[in-house]
Parts: structure tokens; C-alpha cells; sequence
């Protein structure tokens, strides 16, 4: 469904009018070689183009191209009744007052006409020859803007961020290195995507990010683009080639587009508005090829060896007893992730889900999603879980639900060190020393420095001491750290954009690191596995930084390829904000992580069980009976059977 568009209100930016009045201007100096025009405020007179295109709030004309790439030959005319009588097509020439119009300040301007007067139309009909993407103009790959870039080298992801207006600094394109100078030199004109492809479901406004037929960094599998560190050092690739497509201006719908859906090409005029470039097509495109692959199983699964286990993640996205999703979590749980030894949950809700009564307790909420498993599975799953209860209304999330991580885990392969019991929501776990000498946390599970300021109005990380059935010890922290709302649009005028709460996650990210840092100080050689929702990229390197030496990201033990590493899609980049990290002693035994893209892979946003795909991870957490070798290459358990839930899959 498309949403309701906020309608296009001009507001002049200079208040005062201006006297100056310019005779017979092009339009491309109009637009000049910068963001803003350099005629901002004045009225300008008989100005010349044919009409490409109108819609309710005006139109836009085309003049003859300018020899230079940075200025555009296409300008937004805005009124609503001022282009009565006048057709596409029409060969024109008016009178108005050029006006840089923004609805928000963290938005870039678009250069309009507004105030228009004295059309005279000189003939019918007239052809507009696009500009054809990828072939006369080619959307660079790199960043977005000059300023994006600081001293943590992450590029349009570098900290401290919003340091620099592109509208202030009003510099001279450069359209062939950046993203918004690309798109803005091309601000009004007549242009087509060739085969375009979706990188995302539509958003709530019904408009769809695509790429073309063009060079683009992080390409995966299925036709998404990945963030992704590029192969020569260096910050990741923002995807600057990526555009919104908005609603067609003849009304026509959009395709309900989903990640590597390919439509016919697409011929529209380049606009800004609510924060990001657009192509506004003239009508809609088709769907010409559609990727139907379902996503696989994991094809990882738990080892007989006791060393040998799996931990699953999966952000349920606020899962109370009675949420629709529970039962096809749990199928998910069961066939696409093999039932893992361990399943480190986020978006736990409380008893009463998202009513607001001051429940905190999820025994409901997890003994449902346990028994749902136990069922899917034909029994052979019987999980155990934990969690700690956060207070009444502390952690945000959706108000009244009281989200929290939780800990599944089968009995038969592992089970929690005793001998200490639970934390509450205010206490603070640690490691110490139990009485035979071996590490263990004075509260299992338990919290960690849940009164840190790191934690104001968010989940707190729960640790968990564990033991094989062998008796080998290892530890794991379930985070779900603080989400990224208040982020600017990435298109938007402050440089670096605003990732919002960064500094949060930042201290966040501190504060378990100190954790890991307090086990590794007992115990060197600890097998530590830190594994969550973190809502951050790895590329964000400056939040990462206190991990830097002490955990290692579970895709490169593995050598997942870089652009297949994501687990949610957020505007035009396929991510991974939800990881699996590794301290060094899991970390030399090897081991593998797979991404199961049942949601992202999703065809519609309705049939997504959770925003979130799931991860599942092979790791070893003690030396094999045996010794070296049979660790993970030639895993002697490997062979395919058919599995109780009616599925082949590879042991
Ligand atoms: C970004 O900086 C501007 C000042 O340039 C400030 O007004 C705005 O609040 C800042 N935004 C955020 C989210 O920090
Ligand atoms: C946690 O337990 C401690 C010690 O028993 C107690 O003082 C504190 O009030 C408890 N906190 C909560 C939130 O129940
Ligand atoms: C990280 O924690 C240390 C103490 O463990 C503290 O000194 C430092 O300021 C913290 N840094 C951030 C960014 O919170």
C-alpha cells in the first residue's frame, strides 16, 4: 500500500524580495555548479525549456544540455495552478523566483522556480532525450560527500559525525567521486535507470531503493548491496549509486518490490525530498525477473564431540506468548537452524507482551517458544532457557513489553556451571574463582554492570558460565545493544551522517569489552563467545575499537566472502548488525557461521517472521578427545540423513 505523501510546500528561503531581476538565463546557470543555485532569491526572466514532466504541485522543464557535468539542465517549477494549459512536451519559456526549498533543516535543498509568471508556450510536442544512467553518466561507487570521512577512517560511517553542512559549505561538484554531487548535478533532469534492480521492500512510503545497469561494491548473491569494507584498504562503499525511486507521476503503482527483484527500465526526473534523492518515474516500470530461491537450511550442525557446538541468534522482534510469529520462530529455530546446542534470543517480551501492567516475568513467553520447538522437532529439542528480569520500563523497546535477551540451550549438550545462582536486574555479575580453582561468574546468568550509565533506557547483557557434558567451561554474553534512531538520512546535509546513538552503543560496546577483559584476566586462554544484536555495523570501526584484540568477528574465523555477511536491510544496505564474535582460544580452533536469509530473503515485508535473519555458528570450545585435526575440516560426523522434521539435511 503506498502511504500518504506529504505534499511539497515551498517556503522561500530568503524572505526579503529581491530586486534584482535576470533576463534570459539558462537553466543550467540557474542550477550553477554547486548545491545551491548562485541566483537563490533572485527572479529570473524568460526562461527557456520544454516540459518533461508535471505533477500536482507543478513540473519540471528541460533546456539544452550544459557542457558541463555539474550543472543540470532540468529545474523543478513549483506551483500548483502554474502550469495550467501547459503539456508535456510543451516548448516554453517563464518568469519566477529561484528558491532553495528544504522541509527539514537536515535536508539538502532542491533548486526551484516558484512564483511563476508570463508563459508563453512556442510549440507541441517536443521530445526530451533522458540521460542514460550508466552509459553517458555512471553513478561513482565510493562515498557520499568529501566530508565523509574522520580520523577512524570508516568513510560515511566515521565518528564523530555531523561535523560538516554540505549546504553551508556549498562547494563545486565533484560528481564523479561523490554520491550527492552525482545526484545533484543530474537535480531535475529527464533520465533512465536501465534495468534497475530493488535492494529493499518498499518503504512506508511505497518508494523503492534500485541500482542499474552500473558498476556497484558489495553485490551478494541474491541482488541486494552489502556494507562491506571494500578489497583495497580503505572506508566501505556508502552504495552512492543506489536511488529512490518514488511514487510514478502518472499515478501507475510500483511493483512490491523485494531484494534482487528486476524491473523494466525506468525513466523519470532526478528530485530531493524528505531527505534523499529520488527518480520520480513517468510511469511505473514491469517486474522482468524475480529471484525465487528460497533461502537454505544452515547446513551447520551440532558435532557428537562435546567440544563441538552450535549457537544460534535470532532477534525475535518483540515476541510475547501470544504473537502470531512464535510458532514460525520456532519452525525456524528447528529447520533452518538445526535445533543449535545454544540460542543466544533478543526481543524477548514479557508475560503480557506488549500490554503495559507492570509484568516483567517471561517464563510464559519462553516456556511457549520452548514447547513450540519441542513440538516442531517431534521432541527431539527440549530447550531449557534462562534470562534475568529486566525492571518495569527500563530498557525501552516497545513500551509495556519489557524486551530482553534470553539463553535457550539443550541439556543434553550443555548446561550452566552451578553452584551460584541468577542475578536480578540491578545486580552485577563477575568472574571469580570457585573452590576447585576454575572460573565461573558469582551470578550465573547475570547481568553485567547493569547501573552503568552505558545501559540508561536499554538491554543489558547477560552473561552465562557454561560447561560441556565433558566439564570443559565457557563463557557467553547475549547483547542487544541500543538502536540507532535519531540517524540523519545518509543522504542529508550533516557530514558524516548522524548515527544516532553511537556514543551509547560505543560505551556499550566498553563496557562488555571490560567484561571479557575481567574473564580473560583469570583465565587466558577463556573460550569467550559475545554474540547479539549489536545494531551497528563492524565498519563502524570507532564503536568497535574496545573489541579491537580481544573478540573476532565469527565470518572472518570463517572466511564467509564479505558481501554475503548481513542479516537485516535498512534503505539501500543489505548489513549485518547482528554478530557472533570470538575470543582468540575459539578462534584457533576454527570453526563456521552462516547467515540464514529467511527473513531479508523475504517477498514481501508481511512475510517477514522478524526484521532480523538468523545466525548460526559452529564452534569449539575445548579440545577434541583425540587430539588435533578432527576438529572441523573432516568432521567424521558428516552425513546425510533424513532428519525427523522430514527435511535432508548434512550432519
Ligand atoms: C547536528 O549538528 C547541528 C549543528 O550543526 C545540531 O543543531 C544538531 O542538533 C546536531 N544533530 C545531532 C543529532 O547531533
Ligand atoms: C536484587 O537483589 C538485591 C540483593 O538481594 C536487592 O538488594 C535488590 O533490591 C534486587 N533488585 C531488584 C531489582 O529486585
Ligand atoms: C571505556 O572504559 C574505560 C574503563 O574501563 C574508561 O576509562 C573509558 O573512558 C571508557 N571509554 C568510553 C568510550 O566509554
Amino acid at each position: 500500500m503506498l502511504g500518504v505523501w506529504r505534499p511539497l510546500l515551498s517556503l522561500a528561503l530568503s524572505l526579503a524580495e529581491s530586486p534584482i531581476a535576470t533576463w534570459a538565463i539558462s537553466v543550467a546557470e540557474i542550477q550553477g555548479k554547486s548545491f545551491r543555485s548562485p541566483y537563490e532569491g533572485q527572479t529570473v526572466n524568460e526562461v527557456y525549456g520544454i516540459l518533461t514532466a508535471k505533477d500536482n504541485y507543478g513540473g519540471w522543464i528541460s533546456d539544452v544540455p550544459s557542457s558541463d557535468p555539474r550543472e543540470s539542465n532540468g529545474l523543478r517549477i513549483y506551483g500548483p495552478h502554474a502550469l495550467r494549459g501547459v503539456s508535456v512536451g510543451d516548448d516554453i519559456s517563464l518568469t519566477g523566483r529561484v528558491a532553495e526549498y528544504r522541509s527539514s533543516p537536515n535536508d539538502l535543498s532542491l533548486t526551484e522556480l516558484d512564483l511563476i509568471r508570463d508563459i508563453i508556450i512556442f510549440s507541441h510536442d517536443n521530445p526530451v532525450k533522458p540521460v542514460l544512467l550508466g552509459e553517458e553518466r555512471t553513478p561513482p561507487k565510493g562515498q557520499l560527500s568529501r566530508y565523509d570521512d574522520g580520523p577512524d577512517g570508516s568513510g560515511w560511517l566515521a565518528i564523530p559525525n555531523n561535523v560538516t553542512r554540505v549546504e553551508e559549505e556549498n562547494d563545486a561538484l565533484r560528481p564523479e567521486l561523490y554520491g550527492l554531487d552525482f545526484w545533484e548535478s543530474l537535480e531535475g533532469q529527464l533520465v533512465t535507470v536501465p534495468s534497475p534492480v530493488a535492494a529493499n521492500f518498499p518503504d512506508r512510503y511505497g518508494a523503492v531503493w534500485v541500482y542499474g545497469a552500473w558498476p556497484v561494491s558489495g553485490l551478494n548473491s541474491r541482488g541486494g548491496l552489502t556494507v562491506h569494507f571494500p578489497e583495497s584498504e580503505g572506508p566501505p562503499d556508502a552504495h552512492s549509486g543506489a536511488i529512490l525511486i518514488g511514487r510514478p507521476l502518472d499515478n501507475t503503482k510500483l511493483p512490491r518490490a523485494y531484494m534482487g527483484m528486476e524491473m523494466s527500465d525506468i525513466t523519470g526526473v532526478v528530485t530531493y525530498q524528505f531527505g534523499d534523492y529520488y527518480i520520480l518515474p513517468l510511469t511505473a516500470p514491469e517486474v522482468i525477473w524475480t529471484p525465487d530461491e528460497r533461502p537454505s537450511p544452515a547446513t551447520l550442525r551440532s558435532g557428537l564431540s562435546p567440544c563441538s557446538l552450535t549457537i544460534g541468534d535470532y532477534n525475535v522482534e518483540n515476541m510475547g506468548p501470544r504473537s502470531w510469529h512464535l510458532p514460525t520462530i520456532a519452525d525456524h529455530i528447528v529447520s533452518y537452524l538445526n535445533a543449535p546446542d545454544i540460542v543466544f534470543l533478543q526481543e524477548i517480551q514479557d508475560d503480557s507482551g506488549r500490554k503495559d501492567d507492570g509484568t516483567v516475568s517471561a517464563d510464559k513467553t519462553l516456556s511457549r517458544l520452548t514447547a513450540a520447538i519441542a513440538r516442531v522437532s517431534l521432541y527431539e529439542a527440549q530447550y531449557e532457557y534462562a534470562y534475568v528480569a529486566p525492571e518495569d520500563g527500563m530498557d525501552g523497546g516497545q513500551p509495556g513489553g519489557n524486551i530482553r535477551v534470553a539463553y535457550l540451550w539443550r541439556p543434553e549438550k550443555v548446561t550452566l556451571v552451578s553452584g551460584s545462582h541468577a542475578g536480578n536486574a540491578t545486580q552485577a555479575t563477575e568472574p571469580v574463582l570457585d573452590e576447585e580453582g576454575k572460573v565461573t561468574l558469582r551470578l550465573n546468568p547475570g547481568r553485567i554492570d547493569p547501573t552503568n550509565a552505558a545501559w540508561e533506557e536499554a538491554r543489558k547483557p547477560v552473561a552465562a558460565a557454561w560447561q560441556t557434558n565433558t566439564g570443559e567451561r565457557f563463557y557467553t554474553v547475549n547483547v542487544h545493544y541500543s538502536s540507532k534512531r535519531d540517524s540523519s538520512s545518509a543522504q542529508g546535509d550533516a557530514r558524516p551522517p548522524v548515527n544516532g546513538k553511537s556514543e551509547q552503543r560505543m560505551a556499550q560496546v566498553n563496557v562488555t569489552a571490560a567484561f571479557v577483559s575481567s574473564l580473560l584476566a583469570l583465565d587466558p586462554s577463556a573460550h569467550i563467545i559475545v554474540g547479539g544484536d549489536m545494531n551497528e555495523f563492524l565498519q563502524t570501526r570507532s564503536v568497535f575499537a574496545p573489541f579491537d584484540g580481544l573478540l573476532t568477528d565469527m565470518n572472518e574465523v570463517a572466511g564467509v566472502p564479505p558481501a554475503e555477511r548481513y542479516t537485516y536491510v535498512y534503505e539501500q544496505h543489505a548489513q549485518e548488525i547482528d554478530h557472533v564474535l570470538v575470543s582468540d582460544a575459539v578462534k584457533a580452533k576454527g570453526g563456521a557461521v552462516e547467515h540464514v536469509h529467511i527473513n531479508t530473503w523475504a517477498t514481501s515485508k508481511g512475510g517477514q517472521a522478524s526484521d532480523h535473519d538468523p545466525t548460526v555458528a559452529k564452534v569449539w570450545v575445548c579440545e577434541a578427545e583425540g587430539g588435533e585435526g578432527s576438529q572441523y575440516n573432516d568432521d567424521p560426523e558428516s552425513v546425510v540423513v533424513q532428519a525427523p522434521w522430514n527435511q535432508v539435511v548434512v550432519l
